[in-house]
């Protein structure tokens, strides 16, 4: 086993692992480091893959109580949670394995050990067989983020679960307390609701997922209310007292005012994640970091110390698994001379509940804020015909485009395979397309992608179906 490589990746999660990969590609060796035990990071063990597989498996079992009778199905029922457990596991081992295999075609090479870097170009691994000094031309760091803490409040992963508790829990709660109406609170909020909870959202803000366009976030809302969702906005949690039936949580208005309690069998604590680079050696060779603890980098991915990148959700930018690997890609083509570029203005992002949200480019808000003329497109899905088939009729497409050009600046998608029908628009805005060139091309019939073309034709108010 080589000691010297070209480069060094800390961390094996999309960034790191995928770094490795396209340095390898590139003709360059790599160590890839993770102290997890299996790669792949956050998002393959305790972040997008099992959450995935768990939101997939609960909607299926809601799906056969709710729906299977309209369509002429008689089936009975019954929930088994190890086995449901047990396929999103084998989904993770498959996918963690499939990572290291990635690594070694590549001739990257996968180290399990806590990595610490103690001057430009040297590392310093503890693996269970003793510590190895490593040293390279260049450094990358991708050690990812954690869960953000709320004050007050111990996870201990049973009662008081973090994401990653979430995943795991051993029987359906009666009453599942989130806090935190972003992403991970109501993706994981819908699993535990579609299996039997009870599911109250404790959101610090007057809405929720704030950051996706307002009008889309609205009608989420009103959506997951429907499916059975209580929310109680502009709250905060101030404090949760352990007793002897479940938890007994104390919260009250975000601006201050009369306290009330909630009682829940479980409680997620998911107010956000922070970047982690604990016990790294940043200090002392003199990374910098800003005031939320993120890596400062420039547009290069380089960090103040020469030969030390950072990528990933360790530094500024969306917490995202493809944002992670884009940055990976960027990053090593430009360690082996090349012009790596990440685009953010085309960075998808999808909630993945039922119905979906999936959003890309500016949103309304960020538009008017940054005075930009623009032109809307909307299109409903009750109005779409394979919607009607699937019986998902709920939300719509939303087009913002340039009102002179016409080139698209954003879409948001609240439906059912918004997280696919996204791309399209995506692609849209990395080519840097109008809005009429998206109603100019044919799109299959009968299918969801009829509602992105009829969006785009709403630019222009030339929608054709009802
Ligand atoms: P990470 O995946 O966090 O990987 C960092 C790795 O570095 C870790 O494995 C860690 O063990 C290792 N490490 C840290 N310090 C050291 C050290 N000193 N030495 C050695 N190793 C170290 N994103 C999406 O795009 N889509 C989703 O559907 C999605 N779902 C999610 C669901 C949940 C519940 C969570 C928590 C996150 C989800 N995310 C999702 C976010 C996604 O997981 C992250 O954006 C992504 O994993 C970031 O990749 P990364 O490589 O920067 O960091
Ligand atoms: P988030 O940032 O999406 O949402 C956190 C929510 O908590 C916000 O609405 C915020 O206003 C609220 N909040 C903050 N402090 C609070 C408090 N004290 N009391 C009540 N509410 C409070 O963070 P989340 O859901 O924890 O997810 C973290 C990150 O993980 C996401 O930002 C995303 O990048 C990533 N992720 C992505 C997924 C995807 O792409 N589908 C799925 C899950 C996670």
């Amino acid at each position: 086993m080589a000691d010297s490589f070209d480069a060094i990746v800390i961390g094996g999660g999309p960034g790191g692992y995928n770094a490795a990969i396209r340095l390898g590609q590139l003709g360059l060796t790599a160590a890839c480091i993770d102290k997890r035990g299996s790669f792949g990071g956050t998002c393959l063990n305790v972040g997008c893959i099992p959450s995935k597989a768990l939101l997939h498996a609960s909607e299926r079992f809601h799906e056969a109580h709710t729906d299977f009778a309209r369509l002429g199905i008689k089936a009975q029922v019954e929930l088994d949670l190890p086995a449901m457990m047990a396929q999103k596991d084998k989904v993770v081992g498959e996918l963690t394995k499939g990572v290291e295999y990635l690594l070694k075609k590549n001739k990257a090479e996968a180290i399990v050990g806590e990595a610490r870097i103690t001057a430009p170009g040297k590392v310093e691994v503890k693996t269970k067989d003793g510590t190895r000094s490593l040293t390279a031309k260049a450094i990358i760091i991708a050690t990812g983020s954690d869960v953000a803490p709320l004050p007050g409040v111990t996870i201990d992963e049973k009662q008081i679960v973090s994401s990653t508790g979430a995943l795991t829990l051993k029987e359906v709660p009666k009453k599942l307390l989130v806090v935190g109406a972003g992403v991970i609170g109501l993706e994981l909020g819908s699993v535990w609701r579609r299996l039997g909870a009870e599911v109250t959202v404790v959101e610090f803000l007057d809405r929720i997922t704030p950051g996706i366009d307002a009008e889309i976030g609205k009608a989420f809302q009103r959506v997951l209310q429907k499916q059975g969702f209580t929310f109680q906005l502009s709250t905060k949690v101030v404090g949760v007292e352990k007793k002897k039936n479940g938890l007994v949580v104390t919260v009250e208005p975000a601006a201050g005012g009369e306290k009330s309690t909630v009682e829940a069998d479980i409680m997620l604590v998911s107010i956000g994640r922070r970047p982690f680079t604990d016990s790294l050696g940043l200090d002392k060779v003199g990374v910098a970091l800003d005031k939320r603890g993120r890596v400062i980098t420039d547009s290069h991915f380089a960090t103040n110390v020469a030969g030390i990148y950072a990528i990933g959700d360790c530094r500024e930018g969306a917490m995202l698994a493809h944002k992670a690997e884009d940055e990976a890609v960027a990053v090593a083509e430009i360690i082996a001379g090349k012009p790596g570029h990440v685009n953010y203005d085309a960075i998808p992002s999808v909630v993945y509940t039922f119905p979906e949200v999936a959003t890309v480019g500016k949103t309304e808000e960020e538009l008017k804020a940054a005075g930009i003329a623009y032109k809307v497109g909307k299109f409903p899905f009750t109005a779409n015909a394979r919607a009607k088939t699937i019986a998902a009729t709920e939300g719509m497409v939303k087009i913002l485009a340039d009102a002179k050009t016409d080139k698209v600046l954003g879409c948001h998608i609240l439906g059912a395979e918004a997280g696919n029908l996204i791309a399209e628009v995506t692609l849209a805005i990395e080519f840097g397309a109008s809005s009429e060139d998206i109603a100019r091309t044919c799109h299959a019939h009968p299918t969801l992608t009829e509602a992105v073309r009829q969006a785009a034709m709403a630019v222009e108010n030339w929608t054709m179906q009802m």
